[in-house]
Order: C-alpha cells, then structure tokens, then sequence
C-alpha cells in the first residue's frame, strides 16, 4: 500500500516545502518517493528543480494540472508527467542537487487550478484528482506520496491533499497567531468532514521556527507541551533573558493557546517531543539544491540528531520505518 503524508499549514511561510524535501531526503534511500506539489505557486518545484527546469516541465506538457486534462481524452501515466532529480540536469545544467534526491519523482502544479475550479464548483474535486492520480500508476511506482499544499487561506488545496487519509501533518510556529490559526484550521477541517460524513484524519503537529528569533516561545512550548530543542547556545540565551512585562503577557497567552490547541482537539492532535532543527544547511540557500558547494557541509551533532529523531518518529505515525544505520546529513 502506497503511503499518503499531507503537509499542511494554516499559516504561510512555516516550513511545509522545507518538511516535504527533508522527508524524501531521509526516505529515498529505502523507499520510492513522490513529491507532488499541491500548491498552485509550484514553490516546491522551483526551489528543487529552478526556474528555467519548471518552464520546460510545462511547455513539455509535464505537470499534476496536464495530467488531470489528459485524463479527460483517456488513460494517462504517471511517468509522462513526472520528473526524477536525476533528470534535472538535462533541464538546466546549472543546477546542483543533493544526490539523495536522484531517485526522487516529482509532480508538478501546473498552471491553470484557477480554472478548473472554476469548471468544477460543484463537485469533489479533491475525489477526482486521487482517481487520477491511482489510474496514473502511482500505486505501483511509489511507496512513499508526499504531498505538500498550499496555507489554508485557499482551504481547497488543503481539503485536496486530504482525500482519503486517516492522518496528516501540520507544520506550525509556536507563535500567538499561529496556535489560533492552527485551532481554527482544526476545527473547520473537522467540522467539514463530519458534515460530510467522513472520517476525521489525526494531525501530526510539527513545530518548526528559528528559535533565536522566537525565543520566549521556545521556553514556553518547551514548558507547556514538553517539546525540546537540543541546541545549548540558545538554552544559555534564555536563562540569560531578563523577564520583561510583555514577555509574560506572551507566555501567558500563548500558554493558555497551546493548551486550547492541543486539549480540545485531543482526539484529533498528536505531537511530539522535538522540533525541526533550524539551520541554514536546510534552509531554500542551500537545500536541496547546494548553490555553494562547501567541502565541510556536516551540520552540528545536535541538529542532526534532531532532525533523526523527529524524522523518524514522524514517519512512524505512518507505520514506515526510517532506517538510521547511516549519517544521513552527511553528502
Ligand atoms: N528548519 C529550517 N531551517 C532553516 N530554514 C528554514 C527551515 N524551515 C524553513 N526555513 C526557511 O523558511 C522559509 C519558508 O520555508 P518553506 O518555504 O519551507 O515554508 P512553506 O510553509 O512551504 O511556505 P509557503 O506557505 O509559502 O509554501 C524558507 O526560506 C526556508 O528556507
Ligand atoms: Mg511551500
């Protein structure tokens, strides 16, 4: 059975593309990766495979919106609409990817969602893009379907990645505005589902930020939920802090968020105890594409330990086992 990781957010910006990359890294040595980018801005296309790469994918008519079109004139294949990252090279040979992602597929957005929503008001769109999606081959060419979306703004590419999955990941910062976005998000996507009948899938919270930006919510969420960071310069940075009056007014509210968050979608929420580690080797500078080839490119023994750990149990709410025998952030 082909496995279906959603990455959703309510807010924008907060690492679901980044989450998405991560994941196919890790899993790509033992299993088969797809990435479909659900997201009509193709984020995830152009910051793997670049500008010039994504404007050949659609003039060749290679894309999730070209496919669904075809679909209309007969059956299509998954493979004439798909690219590896070993191909990307023929497309611009400027471009440089991690080799982890050679064997990694990737479906792009394509132009035109506008569109076919548009043509498609009043039916379940999320349905009709899967039964494409399944007669394409993808069950049998992939183990692994990561689908990264768009911030629930435009709820309906959200609802998309969420067709028929029983779980699925949201990646979020620990901030006042994200933790009320996040609830709300919650419970319209429960709501809806329940009014239509189907069952609620479990979300995978994963906080991911630059703790040395938010660093009074790095304490708080570490107090409130138990979830660490391992990272010893920015521990000492926060017991240094002097506590001012706003400082408190911040922890309170964002106590009081955390809590709401995570105790009254009880049944639906699970997180767990790590964030994603912050580093530049994984920011869109340098993964996964390394524009500046650096000949030491290990990341700290802290952040790599992180980043194993909460990999690793991420993937194993979805019953998939990462193999951690190797130095995985080591190219
Ligand atoms: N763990 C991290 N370490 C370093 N940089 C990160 C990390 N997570 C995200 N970033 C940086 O933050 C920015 C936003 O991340 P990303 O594009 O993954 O978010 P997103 O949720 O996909 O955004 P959008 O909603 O626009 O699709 C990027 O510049 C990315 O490089
Ligand atoms: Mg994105």
């Amino acid at each position: 059975m082909t496995v279906v990781i959603p990455i959703i957010s309510a807010a924008g910006g907060v690492g679901k593309t980044t989450l998405s990359l991560m994941l196919s890294y890790v899993l790509s040595p033992n299993y088969r990766v797809l990435l479909i980018d659900m997201d009509p801005t193709a984020g995830l296309t152009l910051r793997m495979l670049g500008d010039l790469t994504y404007q050949r994918l659609l003039s060749e008519r290679k894309s999730l919106m070209d496919m669904i079109r075809d679909d209309e004139h007969g059956n299509v294949n998954i493979r004439n609409y798909m690219i590896y990252g070993r191909q990307v090279k023929s497309y611009d040979d400027e471009i440089i990817l991690y080799p982890q992602f050679n064997e990694v597929a990737v479906l792009s957005p394509g132009e035109g969602f506008d569109e076919f929503f548009a043509e498609n008001q009043n039916i379940d769109v999320g349905k009709m893009v899967w039964k494409v999606l399944h007669r394409s081959g993808i069950d049998g060419l992939f183990d692994v379907v990561i689908v990264d979306t768009a911030p629930f703004f435009d709820k309906r590419y959200t609802l998309i990645a969420l067709y028929d999955v029983t779980r699925a990941v949201v990646v979020l910062r620990p901030t006042l505005t994200d933790t009320n976005r996040t609830n709300t998000m919650i419970n319209k996507i429960t709501g809806l589902f329940r009014k239509m009948d189907e069952k609620v899938p479990v979300f995978t919270l994963v906080f991911n930020f630059d703790p040395n930006k938010y660093v009074i919510e790095a304490k708080t969420l570490s107090d409130v939920l138990k979830v660490q960071r391992i990272d010893i310069e920015n521990s000492g940075r926060l017991v240094s802090m002097s506590i001012t009056g706003r400082t408190r007014k911040v922890d309170e509210m964002l106590r009081r968020n955390l809590e709401a968050l995570v105790k009254l979608n009880n049944s639906v929420i699970d997180y767990f105890n790590y964030v994603l580690p912050h580093n530049v080797r994984f920011s869109d500078e340098s993964f996964p594409q390394d524009n500046h080839v650096i000949a030491d490119r290990r990341i700290s023994d802290n952040d790599r330990a992180v980043l194993q750990v909460t990999l690793s149990n991420l993937v194993n709410r979805f019953g998939i086992k990462l193999n951690l025998g190797y130095d995985i952030l080591t190219v």
